[in-house]
C-alpha cells in the first residue's frame, strides 16, 4: 500500500505512520503543522500544507502512487469548538470535503477517518456500542458526526469506501519514547497529570469527586496510542479486501477513574501527583467506556495494553522530553 496520512505529524497520526512503515508500507504525510511537529514524523516524507488544497493533494497522490488515505487532520479542542465554531466547520468538515474530492479525482477510494466517541455525547447505556444514539454535545463532536455522514453520502454518489474509527481516550507514547504527545497543546488528563508530577505546572485540578462512581471521579476508556495505530492499519487492510464502509468504537472496554490514573502515575513515577479537587467540569459524562465487540469481529483487533502500559510509556516519554518536540 501507498498511504497518504493527513495530520501524520500529530499525536495519533505519527504513531500510525510509524506502524505503517514498520510493516513496510509506503507513507506520505500531509500536515500544516498547526498542531503537529515535524520531529514526530519518522521515516516518511512530510509535505507541509493544507488538506483543503485540492491541487496539492492531487499532486501528492500522483507523485507517491497513493492507493489509500488516513485522515487525522482536524482541530480537536472541545472548549475551543464552542468559542470558535466556524474554525471547526471550515477545517474539520469543509476541509474533509475538499480532501475527498481530491482523493476521488486521483482514483483513491479507500479512506480511514479519525472520528470520536464524543459523537455519542453522554451515552445512556454503558458500555457504549455502535447502536448508541448519535447525539453530539459540542461543535467538535458534531463536526465528527457530520463528517461521518458526508463520507457515507460520498459512498452513494462516488463509491468512496470508509471506516470511521470512534476513538475513546487516546493516551500513552511509543515504547522506545521516540515519539509521544506534546503536552504544550493538550488539555487531556494523562499529559496534564504528567506535567503536574514532573513539576512543570501547578497541581492537577480534578474536575469533581462527587460523581456516583466507586471513588467519586469520572470514568473513561483510556486506550494506548500504539493500539490505536494498529486499528488504523487493520481498517486499511479491511478496505483493501473490498469490505463495506462502517463505523467502529475503538476502546479497550475497560473504564478507569481519574483517581486510578493518579494512583497509577504515582506508583510508576515514584513521585507524588500534586492535585486539588475542584467543582465538576460542565459536560463531563460520569462514565464512558466502549463495548469493543464490533471492532473485534470486524477488524480482528483488540487492545493489547492497559492503564499500566499507558502510564509507564507516557511517563517515560514526558520525563525525557520536558519540552515535548521542542527539546
Ligand atoms: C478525561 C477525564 C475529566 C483534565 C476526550 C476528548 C474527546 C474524545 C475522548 C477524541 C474526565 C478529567 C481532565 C483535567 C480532570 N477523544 N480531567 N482534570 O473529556 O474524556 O474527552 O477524549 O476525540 O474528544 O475531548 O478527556 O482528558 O479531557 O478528561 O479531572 O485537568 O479526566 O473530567 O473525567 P474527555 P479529558
Amino acid at each position: 500500500m501507498s498511504v497518504l496520512v493527513t495530520g501524520g505529524a500529530g499525536y495519533i497520526g505519527s504513531h500510525t505512520v510509524r506502524h505503517l512503515r514498520s510493516l513496510g508500507h509506503d507513507v506520505v504525510v500531509l500536515d500544516n503543522l498547526d498542531m503537529g511537529f515535524a520531529g514526530a514524523v519518522l521515516d516518511a516524507p512530510l509535505i507541509v500544507g493544507d488538506v483543503a488544497d485540492e491541487a496539492l493533494v492531487g499532486r501528492i497522490c500522483a507523485e507517491h502512487g497513493v492507493t489509500s488515505a488516513i485522515h487525522f487532520a482536524a482541530h480537536k479542542n472541545v472548549g475551543e469548538s464552542m468559542a470558535a465554531p466556524s474554525k471547526y466547520w471550515h477545517n474539520n468538515v469543509d476541509g474533509t470535503v475538499h480532501l475527498v474530492d481530491a482523493l476521488l479525482a486521483a482514483g483513491v477510494q479507500d479512506l480511514v477517518f479519525s472520528s470520536s466517541c464524543s459523537v455519542y455525547g453522554t451515552p445512556a447505556i454503558i458500555p457504549v456500542t455502535e447502536a448508541a444514539p448519535i447525539q453530539p454535545e459540542s461543535v467538535y463532536a458534531e463536526s465528527k458526526a457530520t463528517t461521518e455522514r458526508i463520507l457515507r453520502w460520498y459512498e452513494q454518489t462516488h463509491g468512496l469506501r470508509s471506516v470511521s474509527l470512534r476513538y475513546f481516550n487516546a493516551a500513552g507514547a511509543s515504547a522506545d519514547s521516540r515519539i509521544g504527545e506534546d503536552w504544550a497543546e493538550s488539555l487531556n488528563l494523562v499529559p496534564i497529570a504528567m506535567k503536574a508530577t514532573l513539576g512543570r505546572r501547578g497541581p492537577l485540578l480534578v474536575f469533581g469527586d462527587d460523581y456516583p462512581t466507586p471513588d467519586g471521579t469520572c470514568i473513561r476508556d483510556y486506550i494506548h496510542v500504539d493500539d490505536l495505530a494498529v486499528a488504523h492499519v487493520r481498517a486499511l487492510d479491511y478496505l483493501a479486501e473490498g469490505k463495506p464502509s462502517t463505523a467502529l468504537n475503538v476502546g479497550t472496554g475497560t473504564g478507569s477513574s481519574v483517581m486510578e490514573v493518579i494512583a497509577c502515575t504515582a506508583r510508576i513515577s515514584g513521585l507524588p501527583v500534586p492535585y486539588e479537587i475542584t467543582p465538576r467540569r460542565a459536560g463531563d459524562p460520569v462514565s464512558v467506556y466502549a463495548d469493543p465487540t464490533l471492532v473485534r469481529e470486524t477488524l480482528g483487533w483488540e487492545a493489547t495494553m492497559g492503564l499500566e502500559e499507558i502510564i509507564s510509556s507516557a511517563y517515560a516519554w514526558h520525563s525525557t522530553h520536558l519540552e515535548g518536540y521542542g527539546d
